[in-house]
């Protein structure tokens, strides 16, 4: 069966966090990325930490293979220098039709100040690719790159006979639903639809084989770019507690992430448009006392009334996932099973 991590929020929801706990502690046997590297995901084992642009975020759990998908964009430079230091060359499979964005793919986002200004683009030339995609460009794709050629297989091929032999794919998204294409606040927005069923059509996959989607949520909001914020905070001091204990700060693009409460409109329209079955909440530690709690009861009333405002909206809004997962600390390991 298939699992689905998505971002509830506007990106940096902790979904790498959550797909190495999941892989690490699961059974998949594969782990596929789709997406651009635009959207970076950390993963911290044992203090040490990783920052993915490319490669799977269940790279930690070594039986598990790691797909990039048609739908997943990369530079061959940066995604081989992921691979060697994750050691991961031997369990690397990339769709032909995976997308390989070229310098000048690059050099064009970058030199557009459209991109650049208004929308706030992280600058990877993700989204001037997409463009030539649509255009029908003559663009680059893996199966074009000899450097790659021993990755190169038929993915759909590979994961619906994972499927059909009774084994499991752990499908990890990008960004989070204020930055859909199709479903967030246009024009702040990435260049694809970030929710459930776009990644399964990203990766090969369909509908009918999905176990759980899991929407992930921090207790409060962050937005690297331009765009809505429903309460954003300005108060220097708070934010600054953001930026170091939270490590707000943009995994690809450096920049201070902006900082907002909680947004109840974002967190009800993810769980609708994903179809989330199971909750997993990130950086619960913000709330100070609740650094590696271990036990639900144990965390501070403020953390407590933030897990019972969730429970409640969850109730109204269909398909009225549990809270499942709760990370309380950097690592991977920090992570408590409800
Ligand atoms: P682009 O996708 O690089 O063009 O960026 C479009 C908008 O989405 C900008 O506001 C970016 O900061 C934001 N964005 C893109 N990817 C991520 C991500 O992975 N995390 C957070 N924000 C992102
Ligand atoms: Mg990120």
């Amino acid at each position: 069966m298939i699992d689905i991590v998505c971002g509830g929020q506007a990106g940096d929801e902790g979904k790498g966090k959550i797909s190495a706990y999941l892989s690490y502690t699961g059974n998949y046997e594969y782990c596929v990325r789709v997406g651009g590297p635009n959207a970076g995901h950390t993963v911290v084992q044992n203090g040490v930490s990783y920052t993915l642009k490319n490669i799977p975020s269940g790279f930690l759990n070594p039986k598990t293979k790691l797909v990039l998908g048609a739908g997943a964009y990369t530079k061959t430079e940066w995604l081989l220098d992921e691979v060697k230091k994750t050691s991961t060359q031997d369990r690397l499979i990339i769709d032909p039709y995976a997308v390989l964005i070229t310098d000048e793919q690059t050099a064009a986002e970058r030199g557009a100040s459209h991109f650049m200004s208004h929308i706030g683009s992280v600058g990877t030339g993700l989204g001037q690719a997409v463009k030539e995609r649509i255009e029908r460009r003559d663009i680059k794709f893996a199966k074009d790159e000899p450097l790659l050629k021993d990755f190169i297989q038929d993915v759909p091929e590979l994961l619906n006979a994972c499927l059909d032999k009774g084994g499991d794919i752990l499908l990890e998204g990008t960004q989070g639903i204020k930055l859909s294409l199709l479903h967030g606040e246009y024009p702040f927005v990435t260049s694809r639809d970030t929710t459930a069923s776009t990644f399964l059509g990203e990766a090969g996959l369909g509908p009918k084989s999905v176990r759980d989607v899991y929407v992930v949520f921090k207790p409060y909001i962050t937005r690297v770019g331009p765009g809505p914020l429903e309460k954003e905070l300005t108060n220097e001091k708070e934010l600054e507690i953001y930026h170091t204990k939270g490590h707000e700060i943009g995994s690809v693009s450096k920049r201070l992430r902006r900082v907002g409460e909680f947004e109840k409109r974002a967190a009800s329209r993810a769980i609708m448009i994903n179809n989330c079955t199971k909750i997993a909440i990130t950086h619960i530690d913000m709330f100070p006392g609740n650094d590696r709690v271990k036990k639900e009861e144990d965390f501070t009333k403020p953390a407590q009334e933030f897990l019972a405002q969730l429970r409640a909206l969850s109730a109204q809004v269909y398909p009225h996932p549990k809270i499942a997962l709760i990370s309380t600390g950097p690592d991977m390991e920090d992570t408590l099973v409800l």
